[in-house]
């Protein structure tokens, strides 16, 4: 063993110079590339850290340049800096081996004249648990393309156990990723791929066909167990529990790792979707190096597998996707539940950054899009149907405004690990945590008996005993972590704006717009940045 290690060094070494030349070779051209800064991983477009303030459109808008060319000038009105856009196989490789990238190039086009960046969803082998987006040379041959079999049925879903559409969809992706490469390598409008759409079985806890039935007799692949005993104490807890519960075993079959049902099934599945999907990145991360990730369904708490997609990257099985490789970035959340703090943690842990596709628009999202980037240094936000409510009236555009002139600043908090973001509500009136050499008590805002039903923002450390905030509806006070036996008072409050990344004092807040000295308000009339610097008294 040692000498066939040994052997192997100089190919390692090799290997390791090739991976860093071509990383290297990628930073120096800008492109978009995920790096590890301070504490948390963000997104770098042109040697900058990136903050995406974005939208996903309807799934069939992004299918004409006609239908599309009114919406451009109504997702800048609501201040996106990014337009997450549907791309699918049928329409890129519509008979086999012949591509059309006029519709590529034309949103590409149609993104710059606009000032906007893309995010394409790659909707291929599926889409919500279904394969209505495969090209219908692929739909047509289910004996080349083989289905999915559920309650003795073949379904409209293509089996991932499938080597020939895996290969098929593979061929198309890095055929697509060449051409963005060709015609955005030094632009870089188009930022990250997903890569498929809310994949698993629906309808069933599993694929039932003859190729899954014999998969799911056999042995777990060694490079499962062998990731999860290598990774035991950072397994999202449901994981790690269900495979002790079994006896944490290295080898056996599916059902004897992680015992009978459809909590196994879900795990089989998983193993096979990852494999697919991390097979169709790389391919095309080998013709352009840009971010990959995929997009979650979400179940309700005690929904069983196969009411929602079975083997999509839930957290409870997000480490079999990482397990399978490391073809894919990060793995995101489809968040609409009412948990929204909640979801935000399942996602953002052991170094997986949060970006949410698709979630809540309109005054929720207004709301989110401060927690999601302030205390989850999210890559950023991106609400579902954005084109259903963009434009000059819609609350997000207040909030993500807001945020893109703080954007620089945040981004460099967001590494160093001092801004927090929160939600107030009636059942949540106030969150404390520590900040700057202090704790913020945040509550929300009330004045002469007048109480704010809600409150959103997020606040960030501005140099010694000061702090930059943004949002509505809430108010703060700070009392000193050490011991000091001083006390703090409010040396000055000033709302203002960044021009250009610099700072415009407006107004000096004082007297009613700060309780006579007693609390740094933001009242919930409209999204406010202010600044705030304390002093100590005895
Ligand atoms: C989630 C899907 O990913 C979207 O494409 C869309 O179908 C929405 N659901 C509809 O709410």
């Amino acid at each position: 063993m040692r000498t066939t290690k040994t052997s192997l060094l100089p190919f390692y070494f090799l290997l390791c110079v090739l991976i860093g030349t071509a990383l290297s070779r990628a930073q120096e051209n800008g492109a978009p590339h995920l790096e590890k800064r301070g504490g948390t991983t963000q997104l770098i477009v042109d040697g900058k850290p990136f903050l995406m303030l974005s939208g996903e459109l309807h799934n069939s808008s992004s299918s004409n340049l006609d239908y599309m060319k009114p919406i451009w000038p109504k997702l800048g009105a609501t201040g996106l800096n990014t337009v997450v856009t549907p791309l699918s196989w049928e329409l890129i490789e519509p008979a086999e081996g012949k591509y059309d990238f006029t519709l590529v190039d034309g949103l590409i086009d149609q993104a710059r004249q606009a000032h906007q960046r893309i995010v394409f969803l790659w909707l291929a082998s599926w889409k919500n648990g279904m394969s209505s987006y495969a090209p219908v040379w692929v739909k047509e041959d289910s004996r080349r393309f083989t289905r999915v079999v559920e309650h003795g049925s073949e379904v409209e879903i293509l089996s991932p156990l499938c080597q020939a559409t895996r290969e098929a969809d593979a061929r198309a992706y890095a055929a697509l990723m060449r051409h963005i490469k060709q015609v955005d390598g030094s632009q870089h409008t188009v930022l990250m791929m997903q890569v498929e759409n809310e994949v698993g079985v629906l309808g069933d806890s599993r694929d039932r066909s003859e190729a899954a039935n014999k998969a799911f007799a056999s042995q777990v692949p060694d490079q499962l167990t062998a990731y999860l005993k290598a990774h035991r104490d950072d397994l999202y807890p449901d994981l790690r529990e269900q495979w002790e519960a079994n006896g944490a075993k290295s080898t056996g079959t599916w059902t004897e790792v992680f015992g009978e049902g459809e909590r196994a099934d879900e795990i089989f599945m998983a193993w096979q979707y990852a494999g697919y999907i991390q097979a169709v990145a790389r391919s095309g991360k080998a013709e352009y190096d840009i971010p990959m990730y995929v997009n979650t369904w979400l179940p309700g708490e005690n929904t069983p597998p196969g009411q929602y997609p079975s083997g999509g990257s839930q957290p409870r099985v997000v480490d079999v996707w990482k397990a399978a490789g490391p073809g894919l970035d990060f793995y995101s959340p489809d968040l609409y539940a009412a948990n929204f703090e909640e979801w935000c943690q399942r996602y953002h842990r052991d170094g997986n950054p949060l970006y949410m596709p698709e979630t809540r628009g309109g005054a929720a999202g207004a709301a989110n899009v401060f927690y999601a980037l302030g205390e989850d240094a999210g890559l950023g936000f991106s609400p579902f149907g954005i084109e259903s409510e963009a434009g000059e009236t819609d609350p997000l555009g207040d909030s993500y405004r807001a945020i893109a002139a703080v954007a620089p600043l945040l981004l460099e908090h967001q590494a160093a690990g001092d801004v927090h973001g929160f939600l107030l509500d009636r059942d949540r009136r106030s969150v404390d945590f520590t900040v700057n050499g202090y704790t913020a008590h945040v509550s929300l805002d009330s004045i002469f008996g007048n109480a704010s039903e809600s409150g959103f923002g997020l606040i960030m450390a501005d140099g010694k005993d000061s702090f930059l905030g943004v949002g509505k509806g809430f108010r703060v006070s700070f009392t000193p972590l050490a011991e000091s036996g001083q006390h703090v008072g409010i040396g000055a409050i000033d709302e203002g704006r960044f021009d250009d990344g610099n700072w415009v004092a407006g107004r000096r807040l004082n007297g009613d717009e700060d309780d006579q000295g007693q609390a740094w308000r933001f009242d919930s009339r409209t999204v406010h940045t202010e600044k705030i610097s304390l002093y100590r008294f005895e």
